[in-house]
């Protein structure tokens, strides 16, 4: 169990996710506070802040000091100040509404982000929980031969998934980003091996026959929902939620039409994951066509 100095960080589950008090994201966390903040995020995979109300540049700020902040692939979604910051909204014209099943954000990517960071403003008055997932828990409770085989596997992310598929977005010039990353992947900070697939963007198994693909694909996507590898959270006005996109996967639960529901995430780039078979990065961005036969 680790310890805290700075922060008081309240575990929801023994697997995922904490609330952390006892920090105000207006002042600008350093030192020892910003080492605890990092190490939190470590150990509960997400973190969540309660009664932050940032301005936007104060919400940019804190995410940068994890790394750069990237924009989104679909132009639209993009704030028209701070393209830097995803709008998230729902109202009573939404029919749909972003990261509505499991995903792991814009795995499309050759390197996915590190970290993606929400601030809800206006909340439903119940409904609209997001829900996120340990892929490290995913991928342990699994049989060790399902584990070693695979580690000897390659998938497929591809953007257009749910960029044309969910949101009907207009197919940008070169198309959206998709690329292979290995199945196993291991964290670059705490040496764990991730399950690394997700319904959002894997569309097949490199090399598979695409029913073989696809069974292998939906059992996978079928076990990490499990209760054991989640955790819920309820949002209010000004929450937070700060998850680690290399080993979780969220879902935006979508039970509260017509009432609004709005915020604003920003996206921290990261690096192409490691294979935890090689050990070596494998990902490769806009592959040749290798769909299953
Ligand atoms: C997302 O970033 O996928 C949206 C999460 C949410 O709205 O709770």
């Amino acid at each position: 169990m680790s310890h805290y100095r700075h922060l008081d960080v309240r575990k929801l589950t023994p697997t995922i996710g904490a609330e952390v008090h006892g920090i105000d994201l207006r002042e600008e966390p350093r030192g020892e506070v910003l080492d605890e903040l990092t190490r939190a995020l470590h150990d509960n995979l997400v973190i969540f802040f309660r009664d932050q109300e940032v301005t936007f540049e104060q919400h940019m700020r804190v995410g940068r000091l994890f790394g750069n902040l990237q924009q989104h692939p679909i132009a639209r979604a993009r704030h028209p100040v701070h393209p830097e910051l995803l709008v998230v909204h729902a109202d009573e014209n939404s029919k749909v509404v972003a990261g509505e099943d499991w995903h792991s954000d814009i795995t499309c990517d050759v390197a996915p982000p590190m970290a993606s960071m929400l601030h809800l403003k206006v909340v439903p008055p119940v409904g609209g929980d997001t829900m996120w997932a340990s892929m490290y828990a995913a991928l342990d409770a699994l049989s060790p031969s399902m584990q070693a085989y695979l580690e000897t596997l390659t998938a497929v992310h591809d953007g257009g998934k749910p960029y044309i598929g969910h949101y009907k977005a207009k197919v940008p010039e070169g198309g959206f980003p998709r690329s292979e990353h290995p199945v196993v992947t291991v964290h670059p900070a705490t040496g764990r091996k991730v399950l690394f697939v997700n319904k959002g963007f894997t569309t097949h198994i490199k090399g598979m026959r695409r029913p073989e693909s696809d069974a292998l694909l939906d059992f996978l996507f079928h076990h990490i929902e499990s209760p054991k590898f989640n955790c819920r959270f309820r949002w209010r006005a000004n929450s937070i939620a700060f998850w680690d996109n290399r080993c979780t996967q969220h879902y935006a639960i979508f039970d509260y039409f017509p009432q609004v529901r709005t915020g604003h995430r920003v996206t921290i780039s990261g690096a192409p994951p490691v294979s935890a078979r090689s050990g070596t990065v494998e990902s490769v961005a806009r592959p040749l066509d290798v769909m299953a036969a």
